[in-house]
């Protein structure tokens, strides 16, 4: 059992950080906050910082059903929203697509160049399942510092299998704001409806000779208005599935169409993904 902080305390005495710095615990406890109190603060030390968001479901820099990452120097607002490099997840839970979250949380750490790069992650920490993502993901990211924040003690089945590694346990601040699953479910949609009202949409084709899909077993009907990801080295932007016919696949995406040709992989949504959030069909 460890000793509890508060956040408060933690912050007004912030022991001196670097090298990455992984934030862990349940929703609504005060992570993607207290990660951007510190990156605000490593800022104004004159530290460089990267934030990578791994919470697919309430994803702060990019799109819903994405991770993301982006890069701060001095002068940068770190409450801002805005990314550098998203990999489309395609889910707004992790249980399905683990391994692809797993896999671009590495890739985006790839593109870290910072003297701290603060890793956020979703809320999902409760049960078996949980903890083996929450250990793989650990182990692949190999954190020098743990940040748990735990109303009770439902991270301790997480953090009693972690060794090596320096853990502070936090309690929430009693200024945490709890969402309701509806106020959650908003800002996503209001996220997927600014993004797809671009006036930068358009319909484009492209041939599955060139591109491969993800997950591979060939769609079957009812594909319209599917979320897509259109992937080079990271998603290149996100699209709305028309159909697929044989070798080609039809879609709509803001996508620059110069950009068209660096599209390697396109990963499929959750079916109903958009409609659930009472998007579709578009
Ligand atoms: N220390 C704090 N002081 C004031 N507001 C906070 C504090 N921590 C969190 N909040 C607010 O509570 C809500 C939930 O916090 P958030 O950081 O998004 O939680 P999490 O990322 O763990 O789901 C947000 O609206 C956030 O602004
Ligand atoms: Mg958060």
């Amino acid at each position: 059992m460890m000793a509890h902080g508060q956040v408060e305390g933690f912050l007004s005495h912030p022991p001196p950080l670097k090298g990455t710095v992984l934030f862990l615990g349940a929703a609504d406890t005060g992570k993607t906050f207290l990660s951007r109190q510190i990156a605000d603060r490593l800022l104004r030390e004159g530290k460089t910082v990267c934030i990578v968001d791994l919470d697919v479901g309430q994803q702060s820099l990019a799109l819903p059903a994405t991770i993301a990452m982006r890069s701060l120097s001095s002068g940068d607002d770190p409450f801002s929203p805005s990314f550098e490099r998203m990999i489309f997840i395609g889910a707004l839970s992790p249980m399905p697509r683990m391994e692809r979250i797993v896999e671009g949380a590495i890739r985006l750490l790839s593109y870290a160049r910072s003297d701290a790069v603060l890793v956020d992650t979703t809320g999902f920490v409760q049960g078996e399942d949980a903890r083996r993502f929450k250990l793989k993901k650990i182990e692949a990211i190999r954190p020098d510092v743990i940040i748990a924040i735990e109303r009770g003690e439902e991270l301790e089945h997480i953090l009693s299998r972690l060794e090596g590694l320096e853990v502070f346990t936090l309690r929430p601040s009693p200024k945490v704001r709890r969402r309701e699953r509806e106020e959650r479910q908003r800002l996503r949609r209001q996220k997927f409806e600014a993004y797809f009202a671009q006036e930068a949409m358009g319909d484009y084709t492209l041939n599955l000779r060139d591109v491969k899909l993800f997950p591979d077993a060939f769609p079957v009907r009812g594909e319209r208005g599917r979320l897509i990801g259109l992937n080079g080295e990271t998603t290149l932007a996100l699209g709305i599935l028309e159909a697929i016919e044989k070798d080609r696949i039809f879609f709509r995406s803001p996508i620059p169409s110069d950009k068209l040709k660096c599209v390697r992989e396109i990963v499929l949504g959750d079916t109903g993904l958009l409609f659930e959030e009472g998007l579709s069909p578009m």
